[in-house]
């Protein structure tokens, strides 16, 4: 059965759409077929050419049933859930059916605050430091905030993701041909992270890619978004 991972988190914009697609294409690139799940009604969705993994539409409830349903029934695909800020219902919606879920939060008193009220909410729920200062000084004062501030809950923190300009790119509604080599690095990060935590090898994936179960090199997409969506 196919994994479901949720980023979600009650501040907005700490970088959940860009970290689930970021998830994505890491995926895509490592060998493991995923979908990235949008729910979030204030945005619009993005084309899934060119990228290494499947998009869909699930911005209504039911269409949200239906997609992970699909996924569900999909034997070694994944299914990444990209929340909204500002929407604690739906982010206890989507923790109940979560495999695996990340609360990504930015280098700020005011993102650490929230970010423990989920960690309390959601006591499953990793968080994962977001848009993390790439500059050595800041890095230092951003990784002792959260050794102080989140030191109960250090077993719950992952390797952070790096302040990164082309990851803005996976977010263009068009994505470019050819991405920069550091952002699919980062990309391949986060996704194996996640697979750790699922205690997914990467082996299994690239088995499975042998027994022609995952993505291609370059997915052509064959299989629209809609395919995915209600
Ligand atoms: N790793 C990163 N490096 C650089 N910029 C980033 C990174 N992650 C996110 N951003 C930028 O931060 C902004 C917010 O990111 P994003 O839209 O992913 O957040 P969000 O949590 O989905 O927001 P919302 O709550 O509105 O849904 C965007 O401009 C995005 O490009
Ligand atoms: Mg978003």
């Amino acid at each position: 059965m196919a994994d479901i991972i949720c980023v979600i988190g009650n501040k907005g914009g700490t970088g959940k759409t860009t970290l689930s697609h970021m998830l994505c294409q890491g995926l895509g690139l490592l060998g493991q077929r995923s979908v990235c799940v949008l729910t979030d009604t204030c945005r619009e969705p993005l084309d899934p050419a060119g990228r290494r993994y499947l998009v869909a539409d699930a911005r209504t409830r039911e269409a949200l049933g239906k997609v992970v349903d699909k996924v569900r029934s999909l034997k070694a695909w994944m299914g990444v859930i990209d929340g909204g800020g500002n929407r604690t219902e739906m982010d206890r919606q989507l923790y109940g059916l979560a495999d695996l879920v990340l609360l990504p939060f930015r280098d700020s008193h005011e993102d650490i605050r929230t970010v423990i009220r989920d960690l309390e909410m959601f006591p499953h729920a990793y968080a994962i430091p977001s848009q993390w200062p790439t500059n050595v000084w800041q890095r230092e004062a951003a990784d002792k905030s959260v050794a102080d501030l989140l030191a109960p809950y250090r077993d719950r923190i992952l390797e952070p993701v790096a302040t990164l300009s082309a990851s803005k790119l996976l977010l263009q509604k068009d994505m470019p041909a050819g991405l920069p080599s550091p952002l699919g690095n980062a990309c391949r990060g986060v996704a194996r992270q996640v697979l750790d935590l699922l205690q997914i090898s990467i082996a299994d994936g690239f088995a499975a890619k042998e027994s022609g179960h995952a993505a291609p090199a370059r997915p052509a997409m064959a299989q629209p978004a809609r395919a995915l969506a209600a």
